[in-house]
């Protein structure tokens, strides 16, 4: 069953009069390799409403950021696209590169987990902001200085001012994030990619950016899509969550639910290897046995069949991703009952 959540039939609830601000439909992603085609995102469907924050979240290899980079025209030179992704009313996949430089500048950011990756070493960071302002909202230099210092504040950079003459290799892991939100923000984008934007920080600094991330969402009603393979980091700020392996959806829907009644075995098993601040004490956390599927040699139907512990015969066919309670679906024959 497709998603329909977005469409406007649920006449009177609180979601439906809302348009979405990015529809994604049969999203797919494949990779010519020397060893054949691996596909990377199979069929994905999601939306997502302006100021919504929808977390994609799986182990590693699961297609999260290929899902990034296919919306934001970031693919390898060996990737394909297809199925549609409309932002803000306008197709978006396989846009000429002009169109996309546009949207990117203006509409879209993205923040990876390396700052460093984005950030030149040889400009301040002040230049680097002011720079983005000039370019894309035809600023003057003073009129971009105040906006980079305001928006260094907003991402709380103590003496901000004083850092915009700073090198990136002068501040830390942490306020160096800060200062990559700080610039993805800058000119106010309708939907920000977060891309495991604190596995490289440790676990208080990756709280702070979390709380930052969520506050700045408020404040400037930005829609997020927010990769993790955490799926404890999603809980707290996002609204919805899709969680992904082998590049399929095993299950999505409302974050809070989700997070207290996963549906799907895949999903118990990345809830098993968080800690829960609500659970006893003595409660071992625990890793998904076996490892992450290889693209190449994928098994019939399920691919997460092989490491499942709810396993059965029809398991080596596809199950259906479908909804079982509201804005709730999963791709799972188990029945639910049977594997919390
Ligand atoms: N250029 C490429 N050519 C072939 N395969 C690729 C290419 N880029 C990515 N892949 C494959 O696509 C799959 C999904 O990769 P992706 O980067 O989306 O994973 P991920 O979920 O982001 O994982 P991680 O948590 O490690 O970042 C991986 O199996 C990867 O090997
Ligand atoms: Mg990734």
């Amino acid at each position: 069953m497709k998603l329909t959540d977005s469409m406007p039939k649920m006449a009177g609830r609180r979601y439906s009069a809302t348009p979405a601000l990015l529809e994604v439909r049969d999203l797919r992603v494949t990779f010519s390799t020397p060893d054949g085609e691996v596909t990377a995102v199979n069929d994905l469907n999601f939306s997502l409403r302006a100021g919504e924050t929808l977390g994609i979240v799986g182990e590693s290899g699961s297609g999260k950021s290929q899902t990034a980079f296919a919306l934001m025209g970031l693919l390898a030179a060996n990737g394909q696209i297809g199925g549609s992704a409309c932002f803000n009313g306008q197709e978006i996949l396989n846009l000429p590169e002009k169109q996309l430089n546009r949207l990117r500048a203006e509409q879209m950011a993205m923040i990876f987990q390396d700052p460093m990756t984005s950030l030149n070493p040889y400009m301040t960071v002040g230049q680097q902001l002011t720079e983005v302002l000039q370019l894309h909202k035809g600023m003057s230099r003073s009129e971009a200085f105040t906006e980079s210092v305001r928006m260094l504040d907003a991402v709380k950079m103590p003496e901000a001012r004083k850092r915009m003459a700073m090198y990136p290799h002068e501040f830390s892991g942490g306020m160096r994030q800060r200062v990559m939100i700080a610039m993805a923000l800058l000119c106010q984008p309708k939907l920000l990619i977060a891309d495991e934007p604190t596995t490289a920080l440790d676990v208080t600094v990756q709280a702070q950016i979390m709380t930052l991330l969520n506050e700045l969402k408020q404040e400037f009603n930005t829609a997020i899509i927010m990769i993790t393979h955490d799926l404890g980091v999603v809980a707290g700020i996002c609204d919805r969550v899709l969680v992904m392996y082998a590049g399929r959806t095993m299950e999505y829907g409302d974050a809070r639910s989700l997070f207290h009644q996963p549906s799907h075995p895949y999903s118990v098993g990345l809830l098993q290897a968080v800690p829960r601040l609500d659970g006893p004490a003595s409660t071992a956390l625990t890793t998904i046995a076996g490892n992450p599927p290889n693209l190449l040699h994928l098994p019939p139907g399920c691919p997460f069949q092989p490491r499942c512990p709810h396993a059965m015969e029809i398991c080596r066919t596809t199950p259906p991703l479908s909804a079982f309670a509201d804005r709730r679906l999963r791709a799972c024959f188990k029945p639910l009952e049977e594997i919390l």
